[in-house]
């Protein structure tokens, strides 16, 4: 974008939220739908224009890290440790949020999220708004998050006034959430920042059995998150070529997402299309949510993932495809 676009487009976002509007913008991580969260009835519109349940809480994005203690109290030192390790960067803290807070950012919790977005048009924006923006990503609840402004326009057609496009996300994937709520460190959700680099830094390991503590509620962590609508299965190495094999031989039309196409020689020549992704996770991550939203608008019968290694490198993309995968999705297409 050329210098004097910019400053234009950013005007214009800042002059909409003050007003409150909505405005989407990129992040390192995926797009966000923005909103005053000061602003109890903007923060509202978030909710109505993404079809997202009320009680989901709602991440609040900063410009620096100084500005935690507007929006936090009770700040344990970890916060700070991790906020000026990790920030600007994919790192969402969860803290006791400060009173004048309005319920309607937190969904009716005590708790609030917090993250200074490592993108120079979000920083930018953020300094000129001067306040917080309350920020999910900018998808219609539960579906794929969007990695680029086109996927954002898609998503909304037309009901947004504003999208700044800031390209495509560096990252492809969500924040990782830590929540300090409790003594010891809790990880809500893997993502941008591997949850080892959080352990070392504070010096003690991150809790992140399946159930958080209780003081924790994270109602957004739902199993189907981040689903495509067309049905979607992750299968082995082993089991992959089988499985599109079955399917095409029932006049199924499959797309796949696999590491290779070297399909064992009598399978080559499935009717099936094939997306080869990286073998490398940050690479993988970036291309992701693009490949899943493409290939959902073929008009697929089945998506079949081929599965990533296990491992610490790719948990959050696993995390992201066994929600793609989970059944509740199947009867999105019903929903929608
Ligand atoms: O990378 C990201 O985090 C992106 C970009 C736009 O910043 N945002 C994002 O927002 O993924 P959203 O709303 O799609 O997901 C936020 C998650 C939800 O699952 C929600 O439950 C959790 O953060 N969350 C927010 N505030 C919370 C709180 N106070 N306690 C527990 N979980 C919270
Ligand atoms: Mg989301």
């Amino acid at each position: 974008m050329l210098d004097q676009n910019r400053s234009a487009h950013i005007n214009a976002a800042v002059r909409l939220l003050h007003g409150g509007q909505l405005v989407s913008f990129p992040t390192e991580t995926v797009y966000g739908l923005g909103a005053d969260a000061r602003n109890p009835d903007a923060v509202k519109r978030i909710f109505q224009l993404k079809g997202r349940p009320e009680r989901h809480p709602l991440i609040v994005h900063l410009a620096t890290a100084e500005q935690i203690g507007e929006w936090a109290q009770d700040i344990p030192p970890m916060a700070w440790t991790l906020a000026d390790r990790f920030w600007p960067g994919p790192l969402t803290l969860i803290l006791k949020k400060a009173t004048r807070v309005p319920p309607e950012v937190t969904g009716g919790q005590d708790s609030i999220g917090l993250r200074v977005p490592a993108h120079p048009l979000a920083l930018e924006l953020l300094k000129a708004f001067g306040g917080g923006l309350a920020a999910p990503s900018a998808n219609r609840f539960g579906r794929i998050s969007p990695t680029c402004a086109e996927h954002v326009r898609e998503e909304f057609e037309g009901q947004l006034e504003l999208v700044l496009d800031g390209g495509e996300c560096r990252v492809g994937l969500e924040s990782t959430i830590v929540s300090l709520l409790d003594e010891r460190p809790f990880l809500l959700r893997p993502g941008g920042i591997p949850a080892s680099e959080i352990s070392e830094t504070l010096g003690t390991p991150l809790e992140q059995q399946a159930s958080p503590p209780s003081a924790i509620k994270a109602p957004g962590m739902l199993l189907s998150h981040y689903a495509p609508l067309t049905p979607c299965e992750i299968q082995s190495r082993e089991t992959l070529w089988e499985r599109v094999r079955s399917l095409c031989g029932t006049n199924r039309q499959v797309a796949i997402m696999a590491f290779s196409d070297s399909s064992p020689g009598e399978h080559s020549a499935l009717p099936a299309h094939t997306v080869i992704m990286p073998f490398e996770p940050i690479a993988y991550a970036k291309k992701l949510y693009a490949t899943m939203r493409l290939l959902d608008h073929g008009g697929y019968d089945t998506l079949l993932v081929e599965a990533p290694p296990s491992g610490e490198a790719w948990s959050a993309i696993n995390n992201r495809l066994r929600r793609a995968a989970h059944p509740k999705i199947k009867h999105r297409r019903n929903v929608r």
